[in-house]
């Protein structure tokens, strides 16, 4: 009887359950090292397969893969100077992760993936908020990308942030032509209109 007085007296103090899902700690990032290439690359393949599996077959998203997310390529985005890498995660397991370079005061974000299991979680947003004090930091003014038109959760994230499309186009992944819509955001901008 006593215990469970005392239970109900720190569920008061606390004011609500002891449930460890509601305990997470929020998405912590850092910049990954060599022996994270399997985790990202994971994180990248599930992302495609839940967001671009329906028009996107898995041997074209195999060959584009194949190309691109090699160990090579890992090393090499992680030894540039003009590269943000990082990697979002909590206790429980990585999140996501952000890859992008600056050049010219202009900055390409090139990937940004969370895994489908801890998607709307809250580390995209850190990882993009991220992004933008690093932009401010560099100088630059703009952030450019490309995004699956016809994916969901991309242009919906992208819409919530107040990115403007720019255009579309057509890039081939593998066998498959897909449309990608460009994309700006403008940190100066966003630094007046505050
Ligand atoms: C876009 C993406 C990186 C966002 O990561 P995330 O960790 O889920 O994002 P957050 O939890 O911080 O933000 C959630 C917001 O993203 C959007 N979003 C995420 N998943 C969504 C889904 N399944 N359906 C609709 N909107 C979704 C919503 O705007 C959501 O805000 P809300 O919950 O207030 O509606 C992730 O959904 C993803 O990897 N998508 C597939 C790949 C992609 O399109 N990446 C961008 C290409 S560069």
């Amino acid at each position: 009887m006593l215990e469970l007085a005392k239970a109900l007296q720190r569920l008061a103090v606390r004011g609500r359950p002891a449930d460890p899902l509601l305990e997470l700690s929020p998405p912590l990032l850092r910049r990954p090292g060599e022996s994270d290439f399997q985790i990202i690359r994971d994180i990248a393949w599930r992302s495609w397969a839940s967001a671009y599996g329906a028009f996107l077959p898995e041997e074209d998203r195999s060959r584009f893969f194949a190309q691109y997310y090699t160990k090579d390529g890992h090393r090499r985005a992680l030894a540039s100077h003009r590269t943000l890498f990082l990697l979002a995660e909590d206790e429980r397991s990585p999140m996501a992760f952000l890859l992008a370079t600056e050049d010219a005061g202009r900055v390409h974000l090139h990937r940004l993936y969370a895994d489908p299991r801890r998607q709307r979680s809250g580390a995209g947003q850190v990882l993009w908020d991220e992004l933008i004090r690093w932009t401010r930091a560099r100088g630059a003014t703009r952030i450019v990308f490309e995004v699956a038109s016809d994916g969901v959760s991309g242009p919906q994230f992208y819409r919530k942030q107040g990115c403007r499309p720019i255009d579309e186009t057509v890039m081939p992944i593998g066998r498959v032509p897909v449309r990608v819509m460009r994309y700006a955001f403008d940190v100066s901008r966003e630094v007046r209109g505050r």
